[in-house]
């Protein structure tokens, strides 16, 4: 069976960094899941189509190709809008489940494995997966995180409306009917709030040595 991690969690909490760093320890293909509804929530904002109209956006969702990943404004403050946005709907997510679940299954040459960062990656995507983490930390971290990025960015943001954001999407993803956001029964919590990354590194590789 093929090396799987999935890391779960709420917005801003450190899984990117954690799934970057582990997937150049352990070389592991890794897949931000989340790219997958940025993409399409821009595009259909692009393309004016209501973020409500379900039937539309898993066309979108049907027809996602790699480069469309790599768009370079899938970060913006709409983008994370409309993500969460589209995120709630059954067919859109339905739509890009064969993809995860292949790309999971499938690590590319010279790959050890896969690595995929999200909401329900260890709950939906990957239940059978090999690790799982659940990554989070309080919301007021979260939100100073974010708001340094946005600012190293060069992207004037100020805090009350980075936090605002945050909560409001922490909401939204964990409150809808569609694999809402949860730690899978199996996962180790990571509290990322006092932790500095190398920290959460060393904590998740020990967990991973125990597992495998
Ligand atoms: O992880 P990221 O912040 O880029 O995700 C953007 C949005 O995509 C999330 O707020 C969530 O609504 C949605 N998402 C999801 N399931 C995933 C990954 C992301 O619903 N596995």
């Amino acid at each position: 069976m093929t090396f799987v991690i999935t890391i779960d969690g709420p917005a801003g909490a450190g899984k990117g960094t954690l799934a970057r760093a582990l997937s150049h320890h352990y070389d592991l293909a890794l897949l931000d899941t989340g790219l997958l509804y940025r993409s399409i929530g821009v595009q259909a904002l692009e393309a004016g189509i209501p973020l409500d109209d379900e039937t539309q956006l898993s066309r979108i969702a049907h027809t996602l190709a790699p480069k469309d990943l790599m768009r370079p404004d899938l970060r913006t403050h709409e983008a994370n809008d409309a993500s969460s946005k589209v995120a709630v709907f059954h067919k859109v997510r339905e739509a890009l489940l064969n993809f995860q679940r292949e790309f999971a299954k499938n690590p590319p040459a010279g790959f050890q494995g896969t690595i995929l960062d999200g909401r329900d990656t260890g709950t939906v995507i990957c239940p059978d997966a090999t690790v799982k983490f659940f990554v989070t930390a309080q919301v007021e971290i979260r939100a100073e995180r974010r708001l340094k990025e946005l600012q190293a960015r060069g992207i004037k943001s100020i805090y009350s409306s980075v936090l605002q954001d945050m909560i409001e999407r922490d909401l939204r993803d964990s409150q809808r009917s569609e694999a809402p956001l949860r730690s899978p029964e199996d996962a180790l919590t990571l509290d990322t709030s006092t932790l500095t990354p190398e920290e959460v590194l060393k904590k998740a590789i020990a967990f991973i040595e125990m597992r495998r």
